[in-house]
């Protein structure tokens, strides 16, 4: 059989011969000639340490084969310690010192963390909850994310930074402020919403008929009545405002790039450390003006889905579509669950890898040693408050020089795939607000999608329908509900043109304003389709559903659909359950154009929607890239540059024995040696290239 990674590394070889670019549609995040492709980092606090004791701690570093640190982002009262008195001769020196250890560095701007001179002086800078109440000093992210204020002084920070190192040989990027995330309400806010509103409504009448405001009588005769509320308000408000905190996160980054920028070399890059599938704003809106993606990734201990943090990295990676970095993960475990439990021995380096193999270029520790007092002085470090190693710097020690093994492989290299999930703010936005079921958690829907395709196909992209299509053979939009015309259009071109698309429930059922579709769903392809939804029933209960592939159940939510085309086949439907949906259709599909439209009406049970999945590939012509890889092993593929590495990540708490589709280099054995298969320990990592 022709698995795909046969086909892989065919093309692979003709992209050598031809000289032409790199094949997959990915590229690295960060390539310096003078540094390694692969960064091992931690998250470093100079001043909170006497100076005295850096270069033992750099040394530590330099001695797991820690090549990165990030510096500074909640440095401001150190760097500004009295308004306009700045003091940077200290993280000359830190840099300095760093570079010293072979120690490159990340710049973080402290915006985060504004100085209490900075907000006791100008109290308008501090932000304002949605209850009115204002935010005192303390704490972190305190500021007002619309206070023209406060961006004066965040783009004063920034451009200092800038003018000393911007042209720094050892300072690699920046990362703006830290995990954006609260967002205000003060009346700066609301002005600047009611000015957004005018300018994309041009008319209140406009916005009037849009939000169809004769509804409870909401109907407005200026822009200035419009309330500022993120919950229990008019649907179409509510998508608005949160379209406005995105715009608003994205000046607040413009501000901080033009600052940095003029002054910066271009190799610099400038990112935000995000945080997975936080849903307060639009990762696609913010990142168009950063030069990279970069990420925090946390979980929770020993049992951790490790589908759904691959899905974070791949969500990542979509951002920017192209690799990443993960500039904050967690050593062994965190101090802000309910249960802070560790990962086990192996987990780290388990984890570690999985982010490379997903396509991060760097990852980095949080933190290297604990402050000695402040709110986190029970979080997982590198080594403890004296200095001295902790038991998981070993691992780390140990992925630092995996990581130095593999550089030259992985280096121009990133993963590709043919099989895309689609991941759309509105739509998870608007099924938040109106979930009809609590239990309809738009995140794990398409979890639910993501998981038997990563499974089957190991590898799996995750998108805005507003990226490239062109290059899968098979797209899932798994809840699409918000779906404006040319986002109908553009997957309709997609089908048309030989592409197989498939939509979940709830797809098509709001138009771009959060109003309801006329025609019912999927709205503006119900005619593509061939087929709607004749009604929608959120579940108490588990329905039955018997389709072409396999007998299984539906729970949380059930569809009634329609078949109105002769060509539209129902390749399942609903066993007896509430009269309704009794016998009725739900899964139908269409050939359309040179590809297919399948629609999905419920929510199907893991092992049911991994029959409908595996069908859906087989049908789209995609091929799992090792076949037969054991249950819990996690297979990637990173591609690029006529090369092809392979990270093979066991999952299980057992021993497993992998049989490789060809032979392969093993990268991490002491000496080359060429395997046609693997075993692996539990939570054993191995990394093989193809020649
Ligand atoms: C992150 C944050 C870090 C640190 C870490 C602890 O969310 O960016 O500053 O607080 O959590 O897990």
């Amino acid at each position: 059989m022709k698995s795909r990674f046969r086909c892989f590394a065919a093309a692979a070889i003709t992209v050598i011969l031809s000289g032409a670019g790199a094949l997959p549609a990915f590229a690295q995040a960060t390539a310096y000639s003078d540094k390694p492709a692969l960064l091992l980092g931690a998250a470093w606090y100079p001043e909170q340490w006497p100076e005295s004791q850096w270069d033992a701690d750099l040394a530590k570093m330099e001695a797991a084969h820690i090549n990165l640190v990030r510096i500074g982002e909640f440095a401001w009262s150190t760097m500004e310690p009295l308004e306009g008195d700045f003091r940077f001769a200290w993280l000359d020196r830190a840099i300095a010192l760093a570079e010293k250890h072979h120690i490159c560095v990340v710049l973080g701007t402290p915006t985060a963390a504004p100085p209490a001179w900075l907000t006791t002086k100008y109290p308008d800078t501090l932000r304002i909850d949605e209850n009115g109440i204002r935010a005192e000093h303390g704490n972190r992210q305190q500021f007002s994310f619309t206070s023209p204020r406060y961006r004066e002084f965040a783009h004063q920070i920034a451009e200092k930074m800038a003018q000393r190192y911007g042209h720094n040989p050892n300072v690699v990027g920046w990362q703006l402020d830290n995990e954006y995330a609260a967002a205000s309400f003060d009346p700066e806010a609301k002005a600047q919403f009611h000015q957004w509103l005018r300018k994309k409504y041009g008319s209140i009448g406009n916005l009037n008929n849009r939000w169809t405001t004769a509804y409870w009588s909401q109907a407005y005769d200026s822009f200035d009545e419009i309330p500022v509320r993120a919950e229990k308000e008019n649907p179409g408000l509510l998508l608005d405002w949160k379209r406005f905190v995105s715009e608003t996160w994205r000046s607040y980054s413009e501000n901080q790039i033009g600052a940095i920028r003029p002054h910066a070399d271009k190799r610099q890059f400038i990112t935000t450390n995000t945080m997975g599938w936080f849903s307060g704003f639009d990762e696609y809106t913010v990142h168009s003006d950063l030069d990279i993606a970069a990420w925090d990734d946390y979980i929770g201990g020993e049992n951790y889905d490790y589908f759904d943090n691959g899905a974070r990295h791949d969500l990542t990676r979509g951002f920017k579509n192209k690799n990443f970095w993960v500039m904050e993960t967690q050593p062994a475990f965190v101090n802000w669950k309910s249960v802070n439990a560790s990962l086990a021995r192996g987990q780290v380096r388990d984890m570690a890898w999985q982010a490379i193999g997903h396509g991060a270029d760097a990852v980095e520790y949080w933190q290297w040693r604990s402050a000695l007092n402040g709110q986190e002085e029970y979080h997982g470090v590198l080594v403890g408050a004296d200095g001295a190693p902790v038991p998981v710097y070993a691992e780390v020690a140990q992925i630092g020089e995996e990581f130095e093994k593999a550089a030259k492989a992985l280096a121009g290299t990133s993963p590709d795939s043919s099989v895309a999930v689609i991941n759309d703010y509105d739509s998870r936005w608007a099924i938040d607000f109106q979930r009809h079921n609590n239990n309809f958690d738009p995140v794990a829907e398409m979890v639910a999608f993501y998981k038997p395709l990563r499974d089957q196909a190991q590898a799996v992209d995750v998108i805005s329908a507003r990226s490239p299509l062109d290059k899968y053979r098979l797209i899932v939009a798994p809840a699409l509900n918000v779906l404006p015309k040319d986002v109908a259009d553009r997957l309709l071109a997609y089908v048309k043109g030989g592409g197989n698309l498939v939509l979940g429930p709830r797809t098509g059922m709001k138009d771009e304003f959060n109003g309801l579709n006329v025609e019912r769903q999927p709205g503006p392809l119900a005619g593509a389709l061939g087929g709607r939804v004749e009604q929608f029933y959120a579940l108490e209960n588990k329905v039955p559903v018997e389709g072409d592939f396999g007998p299984g159940t539906a729970s949380i939510w059930a569809e009634q659909l329609g078949v109105n085309a002769k060509d539209t086949q129902i390749l399942a439907r609903y066993g007896v359950s509430n009269g309704w949906l009794d016998h009725q259709p739900a899964v139908i599909t269409r050939k359309v154009g040179k590809g297919t439209i399948t629609y999905v009406g419920a929510w199907l049970d893991d092992a049911l929607l991994a029959k409908l999945t595996s069908i859906l590939l087989k049908k789209s012509g995609v091929e799992p890239i090792v076949p037969h890889a054991p249950n819990g092993v996690e297979v990637c593929l990173r591609s690029g540059k006529g090369k092809a590495v392979m990270i093979l990540i066991n999952h299980n708490k057992t021993d497993v024995h992998v049989s490789l589709p060809r032979a392969m280099v093993d990268l991490l054995a002491p000496a080359a040696t060429e395997r046609n298969s693997v075993d692996l320990p539990p939570y054993g990592v191995d990394v093989l290239e193809s020649k």
